[in-house]
């Protein structure tokens, strides 16, 4: 079969010059972009998500096709403004195109955007020694790639390579991304079950936030000669609903993994960066874990970049004796570390943890009113800063809550698989109005449902 090609090449420098259009694409140019990007989506992308996406909106047309944003606003092609109250899943604590990241990026995309691989590029170490210096306790090597699955992935191979063990402890509707290790410590079926085969290890799932039960694993691994490498948990679970642990979980399953030689990965791809009102989730019960994994907004909302961290000691089989165990070629790329550079300093300077912590206690006691207020909406709020969950009484008011939350210009989503838990994760920059107004827009929506 021969191809000119033609046909891509002009389709592709028109999108190039839309691309690089200094201005907002006029109303006409706007439609033509929604029903191009609708076509697309249903032809060529996935016509699934397409009609998943669909559902969310109360016109059962998804025409809202997103072209900028700034802060917790973004807008859509046609100009129309949303209150960005899902924040990425997590991904854009800095808000949309925050002005010092973009700055960042940009001076470094002129000047280098990847490393030669073979000589030292100088902002994969200066990240690695940021990471060093934010993490708790004795965390002091890291290791880059783009996505927080591929972390997942590097802390498996790092616990089994410390430990020489294989089995690992993790929980019952755990996230942690979707390649075939990281899915394997998954606790949700929906994403498992098609896919066979997983982990050839043991993989012992038990209830997240009962540490009872993980003692009780640990010691069963241990009389029956199971060796555990790693213990891996979300210290608030995220896809999960916001579910936060008992107090007691996190200091008894550090105790314990100790106790059993075992380590104890805390995976903050969600939690980290001060989404949950500290700067890292296990820092709400002091506990110091010996691998942890962040991803999403350690690249501010612009660039993909994932890391795993780990002390000197846990880290020596990675260096030694073949220093390319687990590599990626783009992973850690000089756009990348840049990006992760400028999110960390903004995060200390503006100290978004404690904006967080503040804007949660505002917000979660609110929640609480509407769900006393709503009793037969509202089966409970959970969660902790700006991690929220809103868990409805079934997924038909959870799906009615977020379309009338869009059709006024507030987007919030559901876990992957259901609308009955709404998660609320806006940018940690969202103002105090900001949140008043999704507010106003959700009472607006609850009583409308409560009418019905
Ligand atoms: C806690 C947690 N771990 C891992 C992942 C996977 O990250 P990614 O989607 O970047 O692969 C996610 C994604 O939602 C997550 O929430």
């Amino acid at each position: 079969m021969t191809h000119d090609y033609e046909d891509a090449l002009e389709y592709s420098a028109r999108w190039l010059d839309l691309i690089r259009m200094d201005r907002f694409p006029t109303e006409a140019e706007g439609k033509q972009i929604i029903d191009e990007s609708k076509q697309n989506f249903a032809e060529h992308f996935n016509r699934g998500w397409l009609e998943y996406r669909k559902s969310v909106t109360e016109a059962g047309d998804w025409a809202a096709v997103e072209w900028t944003g700034s802060g917790a606003i973004f807008k859509d092609v046609l100009g129309r403004e949303y209150l960005d109250c899902l924040g990425g899943y997590g991904m854009m604590d800095l808000g949309w195109c925050h002005p010092d990241v973009i700055e960042t990026v940009k001076a470094q995309l002129t000047r280098s955007p990847m490393p030669s691989q073979e000589l030292i590029d100088p902002l994969r170490g200066v990240l690695a020694k940021l990471l060093s210096t934010i993490t708790p306790g004795e965390l002091k090597y890291s290791w880059f790639a783009a996505s927080g699955t591929e972390s997942i992935e590097a802390a498996i191979k790092i616990a089994k390579l410390f430990t020489g063990r294989a089995a690992f402890i993790v929980a019952v509707k755990a996230f942690h991304g979707k390649t075939m290790g990281s899915l394997s410590m998954m606790g949700k079926s929906d994403y498992r079950a098609p896919m066979g085969p997983m982990y050839a290890g043991p993989v012992y799932h038990v209830p997240f936030g009962d540490a009872e039960a993980v003692e009780r694993q640990l010691e069963i691994c241990d009389k029956v000669g199971i060796p555990v490498a790693g213990v891996l948990f979300e210290p608030i679970q995220g896809e999960a609903g916001a579910i936060v642990p008992p107090d007691d979980f996190w200091p008894r399953i550090r105790a314990a993994t100790k106790k059993y030689g075992a380590l104890l990965i805390a995976d903050e791809v969600q939690t980290g960066l001060g989404r949950t009102g500290k700067l890292w989730g296990v820092e709400h019960w002091n506990v110091i874990p010996d691998i942890l994994s962040v991803a999403k907004s350690l690249g501010g909302g612009v660039m993909p970049v994932s890391a795993v961290c780990t002390t000197e000691e846990i880290f020596k089989p990675m260096m030694y004796p073949n220093p390319f165990m687990h590599t990626t070629t783009t992973g850690g790329g000089a756009l990348a570390c840049s990006a992760a550079i400028a999110s960390i300093h903004v995060t200390l300077r503006e100290r978004l943890w404690e904006q967080a912590a503040q804007k949660g206690d505002y917000l979660i006691p609110k929640l609480q009113e509407f769900a006393s207020q709503y009793p037969q909406i509202y089966e409970k709020i959970t969660g902790k800063g700006l991690l929220i969950g809103m868990h409805f009484k079934s997924p038909e008011i959870g799906y009615q809550v977020a379309a009338g939350l869009f059709k006024r210009g507030v987007l919030v989503a559901g876990t992957l698989t259901s609308a009955q838990t709404i998660r609320i994760e806006p940018p940690l920059i969202i103002t105090k109005a900001q949140i008043d107004i999704l507010l106003d827009r959700l009472e607006d929506t609850l009583k409308t449902i409560a009418v019905k």
